[in-house]
Parts: structure tokens; sequence; C-alpha cells
């Protein structure tokens, strides 16, 4: 991402927050529990909405101009007990089964591949650990709406620090072996058209 793209990120997102995301993101992370990892932290959007239930988290953000956004609002915040690291969720480096929940919230869209993603994100996992999503995803196949994400796909992809308009995000984390214990299906109010279909919920590690 660029310096501006950085910068304005939480300017752009702000109705959006305000109409459903906030509620989403406090609708999820209050399920996490023990050891936690963030990928793709971007700005922080949801270091104020972890519970105070004594976790220990850690946010990964690869991005230099994200991760700078992020180190200054968790010191503006005194949230000095929160560890961040650059790593992308390919080079994490965890040993196995090292968390007990992974959040991701609007990341699966810019991996290199879901199936390599959610096949790591299950390996650092402990067994029975949480995957905590929320992420905005394709929709449904044959409608119009899904035409225009597949042609729009090309171009966003290098507008958005590779963002993917048309990924089967649910289909992608069932097939890697998840267990899905919770999902709602919602369409992300005050969001351009092409990214409102999203999901949220917990998948389970079997
Ligand atoms: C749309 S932003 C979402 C930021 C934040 N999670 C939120 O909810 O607002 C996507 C973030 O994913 C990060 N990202 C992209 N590819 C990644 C990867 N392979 N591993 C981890 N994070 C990645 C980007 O740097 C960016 O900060």
């Amino acid at each position: 991402m660029s310096f501006l793209s950085a910068y304005f990120y939480d300017s752009f997102l702000a109705k959006t927050e305000k109409a459903c995301l906030k509620e989403w993101r406090k609708d999820i992370l209050k399920h996490v529990h023990g050891n936690v990892l963030e990928i793709g932290a971007g700005t922080g959007a949801n270091i104020l909405v972890y519970p105070n239930n004594g976790i220990q988290l850690t946010l990964s953000e690869p991005d230099k101009h994200m991760r700078k956004q992020l180190e200054d609002k968790v010191v503006r915040n005194g949230l000095n007990h929160i560890l961040i690291t650059s790593n992308s969720i390919e080079d994490n480096n965890a040993k196995s089964e090292t968390y007990d929940c992974v959040v991701s919230t609007l990341v699966s869209c810019s991996v290199p591949t879901l199936e390599s993603t959610f096949t790591e994100i299950k390996r650092i996992l402990k067994p029975n650990g949480y995957f905590l999503f929320i992420e905005h995803v394709g929709a449904e196949k044959g409608t119009r709406r899904r035409l225009w994400q597949n042609r729009f796909t090309p171009i966003w992809r290098n507008i958005s620090g590779n963002c993917h308009l048309n990924r089967d995000i649910e289909d992608a984390i069932v097939n890697a072996g998840f267990t899905l214990k919770e999902i709602k299906r919602e369409s992300m109010r005050k969001a351009t058209p092409l990214v409102r279909p999203t999901i949220r919920g917990i998948a389970v590690k079997n």
C-alpha cells in the first residue's frame, strides 16, 4: 500500500465502520481467548474492540505504511503489552499449535492464495482453536454483481494491494478442513457495491 492509502484508510472506512463494521468486529472478537494472533492488522481497527479478558495479543502487519499507523495507534492508546510483528501469514514462523485464536478481518481477499493461507492458519492453531473472520467475498455465482466483480478484479487488485473482489472464501475455509461453528452472511452497508457481500464467523480446527 502507498503511504497515502495507509494514511487515509481509516477515513475511507469511517462510514462503513459506523454503519455495520464496528458492530461486526465486536460480535466476532468477543470470542477471543488465550494466545491470539491477528493477521493483516492494518491500521489497528480492532485494537480497541478486543475484550479485556487476559488474552496475549500479537498483531502482524507486513505493509510498512499500515504498520506505522498501527504502531502509532497502539502507543497512543497505551496498549504497550501488545506485540506487533511485520510477518505476512505465509512467513509467520510460528510453531505448530501455538495459538488459541487467529483473527482475520478483511485480509483473505489480499493473501497470495486462500488454500496456503488457511492451511497455515490451521497449522498454527491449537486443536479446537478458533479462526475468527470477517471477509468480503464473491457474490453468488451467476449474479450480475459476480459478473462485475470478475470483470473488475484484475484492475482492482493492482490498485488495492492485491484485493480480489470475487473470492469464494467460505468454500476455501471448509475445504481447508475447518468446521464452521458460526457463519453470518450480510451486506456491508455504506461500502462500495462490489465489496458488499460478506461473511463473518468462527471456524474451528478439528
Ligand atoms: C483491507 S486491509 C484490512 C486491515 C484490517 N484488518 C481491518 O480490518 O481494517 C488488508 C490488510 O491485509 C494485509 N495483508 C495483505 N496480504 C497479507 C498477507 N499475505 N499476510 C498478512 N497480511 C496481509 C495488508 O497489508 C492490509 O493491511
